[in-house]
């Protein structure tokens, strides 16, 4: 495939290379191992322009297109999931919904502070009992008599960087008798230093320890009526719409950390001694990285793929559900395959906390499960090429 990639995206792949091996490197195991949110990194990302790197400039972005953001994800995958999990969330959840449904007033005021990397967005679809079936959520929006504002409780889980997040974009049930299920919810453009807005349990995690996740709950809180994106009943559509752009973001993270795992592992298999030779003189070894490198390749254009499906989306308004979910799968699956190859070929250094490998290991099977697990990826190549609902 033919990127045939401008000046512009070469500029912000060694922009975000560059900033990774001199920001992040350096402290991912410290940020690890700890859990704590590393917001000063955010801080300096949202400068860089890496919060918001599809939004229009006037609304505080990087103006820039998927590709570049493909790149840039990239590299900040490579140096560490957990950091570019934030910059994810931030970059597609939130800021991509908003644009693509917003009025222009809430594109100047939700999107602004959050592209431009001031504020931090997520986006609060799952529930404790409605996961992969989102249609089945109970966190319920009420219209006040009045008709001014909604009230909402219930509770949201599994909210990547809730516990820190300024503003996000909520999904609730308005209409509880709707057939089907999915058009009786409304997507609220939320402010959480507002009353009724309560941060709960921090989620322990596996992997991607440094980026924040909780549960939130809604009592009582009240969301004024021009708060609503979009039209009341169409928050299903446009959660799915989100989902579209999100996967391809967790595709080049998946891609980052998959060639974290095998330059490590192609050096270990030049340097690591046994019987007397290089073990990458070994055809087990050899088969591994023949393996490694040919699904990150495909990986990689599946991915780039679907970055340019999402762009020419603009012109045709054309879904690129499918492109999505095919790059999101087959990154993920492929992060996962090649971070415990390296594992296997690092021997006991891949099972130390001394060398990064366990880690891209813990890392890399989140991109199997959030922003919709495998299983829900092939369920929708499948059901788009069978021409099912
Ligand atoms: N774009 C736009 N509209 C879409 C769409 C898409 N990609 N996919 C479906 N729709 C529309 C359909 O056209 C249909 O619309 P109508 O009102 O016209 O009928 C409607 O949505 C319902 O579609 P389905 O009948 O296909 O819906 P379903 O209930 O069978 O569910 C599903 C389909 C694919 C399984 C969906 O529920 C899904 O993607 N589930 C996974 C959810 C998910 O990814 N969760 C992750 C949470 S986010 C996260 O991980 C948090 C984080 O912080 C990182």
């Amino acid at each position: 495939m033919d990127l045939n990639l401008s000046e512009e995206h070469v500029m912000i792949r060694e922009a975000a290379r560059d900033f990774a091996r001199r920001e992040i490197i350096p402290v991912a195991e410290q940020y690890d191992r700890s859990g704590e949110f590393p917001m000063e990194i955010i801080q300096k990302m949202g400068e860089m322009g890496f919060m918001g790197i599809e939004v229009p400039e006037e609304y505080g972005g990087a103006g820039m297109d998927t590709i570049a953001y493909v790149l840039a994800m990239e590299e900040i995958a490579k140096a560490d999931v957990a950091t570019s999990t934030v910059m994810s969330v931030n970059n597609s959840l939130y800021c991509h919904g908003i644009l693509h449904f917003g009025t222009e007033e809430q594109k100047r005021t939700w999107v602004t502070p959050v592209a431009s990397g001031a504020e931090i967005g997520a986006y609060a679809l799952t529930e404790p009992m409605s996961g992969s079936d989102a249609g089945t959520m109970r966190t319920r929006a009420e219209l006040s008599a009045d008709g001014s504002h909604y009230v909402i409780n219930g509770r949201k889980s599994w909210i990547t960087s809730g516990p820190v997040a300024h503003r996000l974009v909520l999904f609730a049930k308005t209409d509880p008798e709707a057939v089907p299920k999915h058009r009786g919810i409304t997507a609220f453009l939320i402010d959480t230093s507002r009353p009724g807005f309560v941060r709960g349990k921090i989620e322990p995690k596996l992997g991607i320890r440094a980026s924040a996740t909780c549960e939130i709950l809604f009592e009582n809180y009240r969301c004024p009526v021009e708060n609503v994106l979009g039209e009341p009943g169409q928050g299903f559509k446009i959660a799915m719409t989100v989902l579209d752009a999100g996967r391809i973001g967790i595709a080049a993270q998946a891609l980052g950390v998959a060639e974290a795992a095998y330059e490590a592992s192609v050096q270990y298999a030049r340097e690591r001694v046994a019987f007397g030779q290089p073990i990458g003189t070994f055809q087990m070894i050899q088969q591994k990285i023949a393996d490694m490198k040919t699904r990150i390749e495909a990986s990689r254009l599946l991915t780039y793929q679907a970055a340019l499906a999402k762009m020419a989306s603009r012109e045709t308004g054309e879904r690129y559900t499918t492109a999505a979910a095919m790059a999101k799968l087959f990154a993920s699956e492929t992060a996962m395959f090649v971070t415990h190859q390296a594992v296997q070929i690092h021997g006991g250094m891949g099972y130390s906390k001394e060398l990064p490998i366990e880690r891209y290991f813990r890392d890399a099977k989140i991109t199997e499960i959030y922003e919709g697990t495998s299983e829900i990826q092939r369920i929708v190549i499948a059901r788009n090429e069978l021409g099912l609902r």
